[in-house]
């Protein structure tokens, strides 16, 4: 097959919900209905087995596991499917925002009973920021949820975007009798039930159909005018707009019974959009470009971390990988030559040992590889939008014993390289470095391995600030005067960009009035 015709049929997308909303639950079936695993249970087991420990360190020890299984890959109607999962709460740090930049497109999972949760809306903040288009699938109508019609407005409300239900429920919880495919204008009967994997539901034709109205009655009829009302009222499905992050598909169903499912990976066929180019700031690359290129959106601590083991997560971008192949790292200079491909979870072994655009690559190494590097077969390239955040969350950070300062700087330049945590210095001379993060269990990690890794007692304190904005001017001496009237919440990142950090919203808006030249930035971009 000819790398186009790779490409052609390659979708990567990421999924994405709240905690508890049928995340793991819905992979599965995914999964299973691809045929990529036999047995529903696998990949729940080994979200019980990292979930039950509240431990992070239990957790360091699972990470081979979870390595393997954060992406997966799966071959359905001859595409071939990648999906990343983002991790859920526990595990929530800036490595879950870096995967949205990984991805075409984007699953979301909405618990029918709770709506739009704050996890999902930190989530969409950022593929809204990249337009990426999103299917929505509503989760759960098997027990008694909310308002299908409520839903939807809430969900267009967070997203800023035209939600177009391509199904709509009839009923729910105890009398919950199916889903109507509106665009295909029949319904699915609802069977309860989690082994099957045939097509032997029973699908009724018509939506003006007697023998609907007959055996469903009121629920039905309500659904019905439901419908009537949607199609009069909402715009129609448009792909373009889909694809433009304007307008997102809405699925309802129960993941945990299997209903609904096949519809969802059927629509990420036929409406997700193939691995489309990527900008460098050399020039656009093309996914169908015979050289291969790539960008490390991901690095993981893997087993032994006394050995600094890490595994890089490649995103090809371009050409044709194969096994032993000699790349070129474009930061540093610096040949590999990587024989040792992690496998992810994948149907087939020949899909491990070559990939194309779309495709998720996992290289061992041990530092040679950092966050936003890019991969190419020669050419000096360096792609944007490898995106930091605005932490959300500061501690202050102190080494128990003054002797082991220098170690303890090392690690966290080591550490924030490696994108796990942000490392801001003070302006004022002598004070704490500060560290930053999205999630608290990136402190707890970055203690645990300044500890093991670089033999670092370190205390973490409170911080006073809780907000940090990167900010830039074109006059350098508003600049100057910005930042010498600021000096108290001035602090550079690992690259050495200014940042403004606050402690209150209140604060950072006085600084916005006081100095309106001042660009505040959410997001500085690698590179
Ligand atoms: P997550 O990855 O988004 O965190 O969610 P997960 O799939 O683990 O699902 C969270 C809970 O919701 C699980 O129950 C799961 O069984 C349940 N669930 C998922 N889909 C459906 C559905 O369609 N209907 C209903 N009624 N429940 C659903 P749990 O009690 O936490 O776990 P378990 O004991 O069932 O494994």
């Amino acid at each position: 097959m000819s790398i186009k015709q790779e490409v052609e049929r390659r979708r990567t997308f990421a999924i994405i919900s709240h905690p508890d909303a049928g995340k793991t639950t819905l992979t599965e079936k995914l999964l299973l209905f691809a045929g990529a695993i036999q047995i529903a249970g696998s990949v729940k087991a080994r979200k019980a087995s990292r979930h039950a420990s509240s431990d992070w360190m239990e957790i360091e020890k699972q990470r081979g596991i979870s390595v393997a299984s954060s992406v997966m890959q799966m071959e359905y109607r001859d595409c071939v499917i990648n999906l990343l999962d983002t991790p859920g709460h526990q595990d929530f740090s800036e490595d879950t925002y870096r995967v949205l930049t990984a991805v075409d497109a984007a699953l979301m999972v909405i618990d029918a009973g709770n709506g739009v949760e704050p996890q999902t809306i930190r989530l969409l903040q950022v593929c809204r920021a990249r337009n990426t288009p999103i299917i929505t699938f509503i989760n759960k109508l098997d027990r008694e949820v909310r308002e299908p019609l409520d839903l939807l407005s809430e969900i267009e409300g967070h997203l800023g975007m035209d939600a177009v239900p391509f199904s709509w429920p009839v009923g729910m919880g105890r009398s919950f009798g199916g889903v109507f495919d509106i665009r295909r204008n029949r319904m699915r009967v609802f069977r309860a039930g989690q082994e099957r994997r045939d097509n032997h539901d029973e699908l009724i034709e018509g939506l003006d159909n007697p023998a609907i109205s007959a055996r469903f009655g009121d629920m039905f009829e309500k659904a019905r005018d439901e419908i009537e009302l949607i199609q009069a009222a909402a715009p129609a499905f448009d792909h373009k707009a889909f694809l433009a992050g304007k307008q997102t598909p809405v699925f309802f169903g129960s993941a945990i019974n299997n209903f609904g499912v096949q519809e969802v990976l059927d629509a990420l066929v036929d409406l997700a959009p193939q691995p489309g180019p990527r900008e460098a700031l050399q020039r656009p690359v093309q996914p169908d470009e015979p050289k291969f290129s790539g960008v490390v959106f991901k690095v993981q601590a893997n087993m032994d971390p006394a050995h600094r083991d890490r595994v890089a997560f490649v995103r090809v971008s371009s050409g044709r990988f194969q096994r032993g192949m000699k790349l070129r790292v474009s930061r540093t200079g610096k040949e590999i030559r990587p024989n040792n491909v992690v496998s992810f979870l994948s149907q087939r072994r020949e899909l491990l040992d070559e990939a194309y655009a779309g495709d998720v690559i996992g290289i061992p190494n041990h530092g040679v590889l950092q966050l936003g590097d890019v991969l190419t077969e020669g050419e000096q390239l360096q792609f944007t939008g490898l995106p930091f955040f605005a932490p959300e969350l500061f501690q202050a950070v102190e080494v128990k014993d003054p002797l082991r300062t220098k170690q303890l700087r090392i690690g966290l330049t080591q550490l924030g390289e490696e994108g796990a945590i942000q490392v801001f210095r003070p302006e004022v001379a002598g004070g704490a470095l500060l560290l930053g993060a999205v999630g608290q269990l990136q402190f707890e990690v970055v203690a645990h391995r300044l500890k093991t890794e670089y033999g670092v007692d370190a205390r973490l304190m409170p911080s006073r600030y809780n907000m940090a904005r990167w900010f830039t001017a074109d006059d350098p001496k508003v600049l100057r005067k910005f930042m010498d009237s600021n000096v108290a919440n001035i602090a550079y990142d690992v690259v050495d960009a200014p940042a403004f950090l606050a402690s209150s919203p209140a604060q950072l808006r006085v600084a916005q009035e006081l100095f309106p030249d001042i660009v505040f930035h959410t997001m500085r971009e690698h590179g």
